[in-house]
Parts: C-alpha cells; sequence; structure tokens
C-alpha cells in the first residue's frame, strides 16, 4: 500500500522521492514560494507542501486552487515552521482536476444545514471528515466487540414480510404500478406483487435473528433499518444502521450487562483510537465532551425500574410539557431530565408497562409489566430499546391474539417457543445515536453519510 498523509505527519524520519495525491484546501502565494494544504482523507491533519517559485512549471500554480485534486512528488523534509513536524518540498506538481472558483467549499465555516444540501462535498470538510472516519473505525470495532465475545453476525434480511415492532410504520416495497393497482373487491391483490404477497423494508432484524440465536447461541445483527415514521426530529432517520444482540439462556440482567458493557467498550475505544478526530468536537461542537465520555466509562450506570422512574420525575422541580404519568411512555424531556439533572450519567429503565411495549417482551409477574430495557444517556436521550424476549408459548400466543396481528404471520415465531424453547434478551442500539453521544454532534443528519428524513431524499 502507498503511504499516505498520514502515516508522512508520522514518519520517524525525512524520506526522499516521495509522492502524495490529495484535494486542495489552501494555496498561499509569496515571492519565492507557494504553500499547498493537502487533505487526503487519511487523517484530520493537512500536509504542507512547498512548491518553489523556481520550479519548472510554477506558472501553473494559479490553476491549483482550492478544492483541486493533484499529484505531488518531493520530498519529506524536517519542517521549520511551527505547528507540524514535516513537510513536503515538491519536486513537480500535477493538477489531475482543478475546481473553479464556484467551488462552494472556499470559505472556512458553513453551516451544519447548507452542508446538508451538499452531501457529496460535506466530507471534504474537516469535521465531516473526522465524522466518517469515526463511523467506519467504530463500525470495525463493532464487530471486535461481539466476535471476541463469540457472537456469530448474521445477514438478517431487508426485505421482509413482518411488521417486527408491530407499530406499522413501515416502508412498502413492491412492483406494482402505482397507476395500475391491482384490486380484488376494493383491496390491493398482492398475490399479483412481486413476492406474492405484501413485502415492506425491515424496521429491525430482531425476529429473523432470535431464529439463529435459538441455534448459533449468541448472535448478532449490524445494517440499515428503515422507519417510515413522520418524526421530524434531530434523534430520527428514516433510514438509520442498527445493531442488535441476541443471547441465547440469557434473562434481563444478562441484557443490561452486555448494553452498559458495550457502550462503555465503544466511549473507551473512541477516545484511544480516534483521538485527533475526536478533538476537533471537543474543540468546535461539544465543549464538555470529553467530561462526558470519561463520565461514561468511568461510573457505572443507573439501574431504575419504570415505575420508580415515574415517581422521580413527578416529584422533579422541572415543569415538563408532557406531564410524567405511569402508563405513558417517557418523553425525550423525562429521559434527558433522568440522565443531565438527576442522575448526571446513563440511567437503565426497565420494567415498562406492558401497553407501551412491543408483543415480543416477556411478561412479569405483576401481570402489569414487561422485562423490557431502555438505555438513557444524556443529550442523546434513548440509545438503546430491548428486552427479554417471551419464551413461553402461551403467554406468546395469547398477547398475539390481544394484539389482534394474524397469527398466521408469526406461525414460525411461535413454533421457536414450541420446539426446545430457551429465554434470551437482547437489544437494539442505534449506531447513529451512538455517533452523535460520541462526537457531540447534536443532529442525526449530520453523522450518516446520506440522511433520509421526511420529505428529504436529497441523492
Ligand atoms: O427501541 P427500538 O424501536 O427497538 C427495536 O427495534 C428492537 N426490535 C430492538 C431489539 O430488541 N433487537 O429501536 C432500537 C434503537 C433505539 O433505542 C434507537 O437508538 C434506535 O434504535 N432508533 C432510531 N435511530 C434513528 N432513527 C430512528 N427513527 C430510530 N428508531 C429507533
Ligand atoms: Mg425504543
Amino acid at each position: 500500500m502507498k503511504p499516505l498523509i498520514k502515516d508522512f505527519l508520522h514518519s520517524d524520519s525525512a524520506i526522499d522521492s516521495i509522492s502524495v495525491q490529495g484535494w486542495v484546501r489552501t494555496r498561499r502565494d509569496s515571492k519565492e514560494f507557494s504553500f499547498i494544504e493537502l487533505n487526503d482523507g487519511s487523517c484530520l491533519a493537512n500536509i504542507q507542501i512547498i512548491v518553489d517559485a523556481s520550479l519548472d512549471g510554477y506558472e501553473q500554480i494559479k490553476n491549483i486552487t482550492t478544492g483541486s485534486a493533484v499529484s505531488i512528488n518531493g520530498n519529506l523534509v524536517e519542517s521549520p515552521g511551527k505547528g507540524q513536524r514535516w513537510e513536503i518540498q515538491a519536486t513537480s506538481i500535477e493538477l489531475i482536476g482543478g475546481a473553479p472558483d464556484d467551488f462552494p467549499l472556499q470559505k472556512k465555516r458553513h453551516s451544519d444545514e447548507y452542508l446538508r444540501t451538499i452531501a457529496h462535498l460535506r466530507p471534504r470538510t474537516n469535521k465531516y471528515g473526522a465524522i466518517f472516519r469515526i463511523r467506519s473505525k467504530l463500525s470495525h470495532e463493532v464487530h471486535q466487540f461481539f466476535q471476541q465475545r463469540g457472537f456469530n453476525w448474521i445477514h438478517t434480511p431487508i426485505i421482509t414480510g413482518a411488521d417486527c415492532e408491530g407499530a406499522g410504520e413501515l416502508f412498502r416495497v413492491t412492483t406494482l404500478d402505482p397507476a395500475k393497482v391491482p384490486l380484488e373487491n376494493g383491496k390491493v391483490d398482492y398475490q399479483q406483487d412481486f413476492f406474492g404477497k405484501e413485502a415492506m423494508l425491515t424496521v429491525s432484524g430482531q425476529l429473523s435473528v432470535e431464529s439463529f440465536c435459538q441455534s448459533l447461541g449468541n448472535v448478532y445483527t449490524f445494517g440499515p433499518t428503515f422507519r417510515a415514521e413522520n418524526s421530524n426530529t434531530s434523534r430520527h432517520a428514516s433510514e438509520f444502521w442498527m445493531i442488535e444482540p441476541e443471547m441465547a439462556f440469557a434473562d434481563l440482567e444478562d441484557n443490561m450487562n452486555l448494553g452498559e458493557e458495550m457502550i462503555r467498550e465503544l466511549v473507551k475505544f473512541t477516545i484511544d483510537e480516534c483521538a485527533d478526530d475526536l478533538s476537533l468536537f471537543a474543540k468546535f461542537v461539544d465543549k464538555t465532551l470529553m467530561q462526558t465520555l470519561e463520565n461514561i466509562v468511568n461510573n457505572e450506570f443507573v439501574r431504575l425500574p419504570y415505575t420508580e422512574a415515574i415517581d422521580i420525575l413527578q416529584s422533579a422541580k422541572s415543569s415538563f410539557e408532557f406531564e410524567p404519568k405511569w402508563g405513558n411512555d417517557l418523553q425525550t424531556e423525562h429521559e434527558r431530565y433522568l440522565t443531565e439533572k438527576h442522575f448526571k450519567r446513563p440511567v437503565i429503565v426497565f420494567d415498562y408497562p406492558k401497553d407501551i411495549k412491543a408483543f415480543y417482551m416477556r411478561l412479569n409477574d405483576d401481570n402489569k409489566t414487561v422485562a423490557a430495557m431502555d438505555v438513557l444517556v444524556p443529550s442523546v436521550g434513548e440509545i438503546i430499546g430491548g428486552s427479554q424476549r417471551e419464551e413461553r408459548f402461551d403467554f406468546l400466543q395469547k398477547r398475539i391474539k390481544q394484539m389482534n396481528f394474524n397469527e398466521e404471520d408469526y406461525w414460525w415465531y411461535l413454533e421457536l417457543r414450541k420446539y426446545g424453547t430457551a429465554p434470551h434478551a437482547g437489544f437494539g442500539l442505534g449506531f447513529e445515536r451512538l455517533l452523535m453521544l460520541l462526537t457531540g454532534v447534536s443532529n442525526i443528519r449530520d453523522v450518516i453519510p446520506f440522511p433520509r428524513t421526511p420529505k428529504h431524499l436529497e441523492f
């Protein structure tokens, strides 16, 4: 592999006859030299290129504008200037692709909103370059985390016939012509559709991965999921990535332990292995970022039954837009109160009322609550949602009936409870929400390469 700018910047010694390719961030000319700040995406820092005015073809330098792609040969030499140890003394410079002066990233700072409109160019800025390098490293680390612990990665399907969460927030997959939908007694005749039945984009790989949990043991999925919920918030995307472990012979406590360990390990990894990129966020995006992250690494998460959470919220001095009430879901303002004001650290709320949670969660002995858990973190709110699953055939069948689901659709899910059923538990961690926590970036649209949200599908 050809060395990259990050390798040259960490070099132990000067090197003759090197070459680099990248994009010009800035160019400054003096009488005798031009200085080019070059970035190739390998790290946050640029390398400085010195182009001597006596170099052959120097008169072309005016075409080497901000945004241009260039290829440079030269020598890596110790930099006499401040701020960098190494620079490149160019021996030849070739313009590969010029950038006219309407290149949108001329000035240093642009608003996040504006940069979203140019999602094809925003990774050329320091901040977005850093986000997407962290995103890449972290994806790899997620796999490391599970593989080291003996979990198998299962590729669950993207096209599905089941609504996992039962919330009906699904995108349809069809090859029917919307102008000529075949009808049968006033209803769409899906038998004529591609799969001969209704098909959707998955909202979660959980139900599918449960079958593998009941055969391979500890498993996980990590892939894109889709939700057609019309919530235009800074924490919801229509397409996002989810990590979903599922453990066999495990209960809610094992689940909480895994969720807590996973978040702590991934935070530690980011602090240790993404230090350069992270420093940008600590400096420019959220001044309290390192404190928040150290706090997560160094403190145990609070574990709080839902009923106690409601008590705390009801006696809170803060005034909430939504009154906290037993039986209602926690709102973001409640979640943030618990983590940011009351406990000042991550909180795992568990044993939620059964009526606000999904059908597959295990019913507790009180008959009112289920073995559910949400992990809440400062500034983001809910980052993990999970549960111990209902492994008892009769209980699950009864719940499916109560919810008015079509039992036939769940025949295979019920069979898992008929043949060798075993207690199991798992959760879903929103990968973008994790990135928001790690970088302090407050809008989910800014941690995913090409955001999809209601009324926004730019590229
Ligand atoms: O709480 P959720 O809906 O749980 C499930 O889907 C379960 N089937 C997971 C499981 O037990 N295997 O979603 C899990 C997490 C949330 O806590 C949140 O972090 C993220 O997924 N999430 C979203 N992230 C971005 N945009 C959205 N629209 C999201 N919806 C959920
Ligand atoms: Mg949830």
